[in-house]
């Protein structure tokens, strides 16, 4: 792939009133979701939940790439088609976890660092091959009582620097996430702190490291409340903060910016997407990359009667991803949710 293909791409997946639905969960985090809806976490379940989730009638008119793990990439409808033709059919880009998970940092007790660059030229030129397009890897950052540290931020960005480099040189669309956690009781200034410095840190190793911001989405985290703070911060500050935050610290050239929901309800994930959009004014698309505020009314709804109510799940995640594809437009209101 050219870098103009992998700018095409980029931009397909922050097209106007579109977003991604990150399906990606490991084998482990795969678990949890399925314990709470009673449903055992076999492959062949985790497969039909996919498949559920993918032949989402008119999927694409709102989703425009679908993040894909190992297992799942691998995977084929009941009828054997594979899921990677499934989306290609249905004009939606398929994208791949590649990282391998958040481990103990060395000499910093409570904080992470994201591995998985050891033989990962090889995994990306694969992973191109069944027909991905585009890739992510999470970087996870907590805020506390001295933390983050300088090694944890700088450890990561080193690390999804030299993890888009690679992609793009495997023609890969690299998503980065160094995602903040909402967990904690911190206020919204101290998380604007901790995510303007891991940005800048980031957009300078992507500087060191030669990566095509044209060719790159930002998957970030909101500027928010600790989900255990006393006060939260309201609708409209999260919106303003989490926008002045980017402004400082991201690059214009960079082709678009996504959202993780951590945490967030649903429709809260969405009113604050769609109240940073009714601002309008920033150089990139602000769109979503939603895993649980995507799935959470489909899973549910799924996994009360798996067979009977495919059909009822799907409509649920269409609905999720219109409210969110409205948010991209700011055009989202809450009177919508009950239509
Ligand atoms: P959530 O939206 O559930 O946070 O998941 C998005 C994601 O892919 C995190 O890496």
């Amino acid at each position: 792939m050219s870098s103009m293909d992998l700018v095409k791409v980029a931009r397909a997946m922050v097209a106007e009133g579109r977003g991604i639905l990150a399906a990606d969960e490991s084998t482990g985090t795969c678990q949890k979701r399925f314990d709470s809806i009673g449903v055992e976490c076999t492959e062949e379940n985790r497969r039909q939940y996919r498949e559920m989730l993918l032949t989402t009638p008119g999927l694409a008119e709102h989703i425009s790439g679908v993040i894909f793990f190992d297992e799942t990439l691998r995977q084929a409808t009941a009828d054997g088609k594979p899921f990677v033709d499934v989306l290609e059919e249905a004009g939606v880009l398929p994208g791949i976890k590649v990282d391998t998970g958040a481990h103990p940092l060395a000499g910093h007790p409570g904080e992470k660092v994201t591995e998985g660059l050891d033989g990962l030229r090889g995994r990306l030129e694969e992973y191109a091959s069944l027909g991905a397009k585009f890739a992510k890897w999470r970087a996870v950052i907590t805020i506390g009582e001295n933390r983050p540290s300088a090694a944890c931020i700088e450890a990561n960005s080193h690390a999804l620097a030299r993890y888009a480099a690679l992609c793009q040189e495997a023609g890969l669309v690299p998503m980065v996430e160094p995602e903040v956690l909402m967990d904690g009781a911190h206020a919204l200034d101290e998380c604007y702190e901790v995510t303007e410095a891991a940005l800048r840190s980031l957009f300078s190793q992507l500087y060191e490291q030669s990566v095509l911001l044209e060719g790159t989405i930002l998957k970030a985290s909101m500027v928010i409340s600790g989900s255990e703070a006393a006060e939260r911060a309201g609708v409209e500050e999260v919106a303003e903060a989490t926008v002045q935050c980017l402004l400082n610290a991201v690059p214009a050239a960079l082709a678009g910016v996504v959202f993780l929901s951590g945490g967030q309800g649903d429709e809260e994930a969405t009113a604050h997407l769609d109240a940073m959009n009714k601002l309008g004014r920033f150089p990139w698309p602000l769109s979503f990359s939603y895993g649980r505020a995507l799935q959470h009314p489909s899973l549910v709804t799924w996994g009360a009667d798996p067979a009977a109510n495919v059909a009822a799940a799907q409509r649920k995640l269409a609905h999720r991803a219109r409210m969110n594809g409205l948010a991209t437009l700011g055009r989202y209101e809450a009177e919508l949710e009950a239509a």
